[in-house]
């Protein structure tokens, strides 16, 4: 297949077959050497933990064609960190941060045709996992696993790109208190998904939870991390929680907002009863990129922050500068920006 074939200003969040995909296995105590491959079925044991016991773990990242047509990775370090974290938690071998990065230079060079043109907005997902696999039955980490990445061309997570959505509240936790919450394991996605689809029946772009201890405190949008902007357009303030996945969008936008917006930036409780405090609020997280939250409803009532049809001015400066940096419109801070060559 060319690439005549997709039409890059309509790409949604859609799985679409790519050339290559890279798979290591995890053997012998060691990462075997990896190899890029065209079969996109994976062939494994019945026994498998990754199919009884949630054991494995993923990551989402972007390759961004940039505005000189080279390609840019943004900031892979901090997803293999990531990675690390999540593989500790479940009991999984680390994947180096260099073969992690390596991989996905691989992978995302061996679909460059995939890659949407620059000015599309349409950009490469790259979806680095590992899995806990082998023959077993028993409650206990896996004798073999696999790291693979393979790549889905994207457009935007939520319909319409930058472009106001509203939320609903909802009743059930994605995580526990002390539980996975912070890991990015997949039974917290599957935890998520009755909620959102209830959320998404009601005419919701997806729900948002609340601290799973109190239920009083907001602490994340379903797939994507929460952010405000306060009255005095002073404050960005974000939830901190240990049952809150810490998003690399999150940590990016807590630096520039600080940095190059100037505001004080606070990461804290957001009290579901102080949501007047906010002028504007936002998604934010790699599939959805910087989506405009218009209100929020819970208990039967809508919160309207600055509009349900418009963007505020705060939250249009980050999505540029964030967009900019992936982009190569704007200068990317040290480090930030990983050329795939
Ligand atoms: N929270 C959840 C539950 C997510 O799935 C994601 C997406 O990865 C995020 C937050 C945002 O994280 P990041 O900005 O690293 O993509
Ligand atoms: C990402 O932004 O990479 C996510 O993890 C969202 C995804 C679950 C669709």
């Amino acid at each position: 297949m060319g690439n005549e074939s997709i039409d890059w200003d309509k790409l949604g969040f859609d799985y679409i077959k790519t050339d290559l995909r890279y798979l290591a296995y995890w053997r012998d105590g060691a990462w075997q050497p990896g190899v890029l491959t065209e079969d996109n079925v994976l062939h494994i044991s019945e026994g498998s933990t990754a199919l009884h016991y949630g054991q494995q773990c993923f990551e989402g990242l972007k390759a961004y064609r940039d505005k000189d047509g080279s390609i840019n990775l943004f900031r892979p370090d901090q997803n293999a960190q990531r990675m690390q974290r999540s593989c500790r938690r479940v009991m999984m071998p680390e994947v180096p941060t260099e073969l992690f990065i390596e991989a996905c230079q691989q992978v995302a060079k061996a679909n460059e045709r995939f890659i949407p043109p620059y000015g599309t907005g349409g950009t490469l997902y790259l979806r680095p996992y590992v899995i806990g696999v082998g023959d077993n039955i028993g409650v206990r980490a896996a004798p073999e696993f696999i790291f693979a990445v393979f790549a889905v061309p994207v457009g935007p997570y939520f319909k319409g790109g930058l472009k106001p959505h509203n939320f609903l509240i909802s009743g059930y936790d994605r995580a526990a208190p002390n539980g996975t919450g912070a890991a990015k394991v997949g039974g917290n996605y599957a935890a998520s998904m009755m909620p959102g689809a209830e959320a998404k029946k009601h005419g919701f772009a997806d729900c948002i939870y609340l601290d799973p201890q109190t239920h009083t405190k907001l602490e994340e949008v379903g797939s994507a991390n929460f952010f405000g902007i306060t009255k005095d357009g002073k404050q960005f303030v974000t939830p901190k929680s240990s049952s809150v996945l810490p998003g690399i969008t999150r940590l990016s936008l807590l630096e520039l907002a600080a940095d190059r917006l100037g505001l004080e930036v606070v990461e804290g409780d957001v009290l579901i009863d102080q949501l007047d405090r906010f002028a504007e609020a936002g998604a934010c997280g790699t599939a959805a990129v910087i989506t405009p939250i218009g209100g929020i409803e819970y208990k039967g009532k809508l919160h309207v922050f600055y509009s349900e049809t418009e963007v505020g001015p705060v939250t249009q400066r980050l999505y540029k500068e964030l967009t900019g940096i992936q982009t190569g419109e704007v200068e990317a801070p040290q480090g930030w920006i990983v050329k795939v060559v």
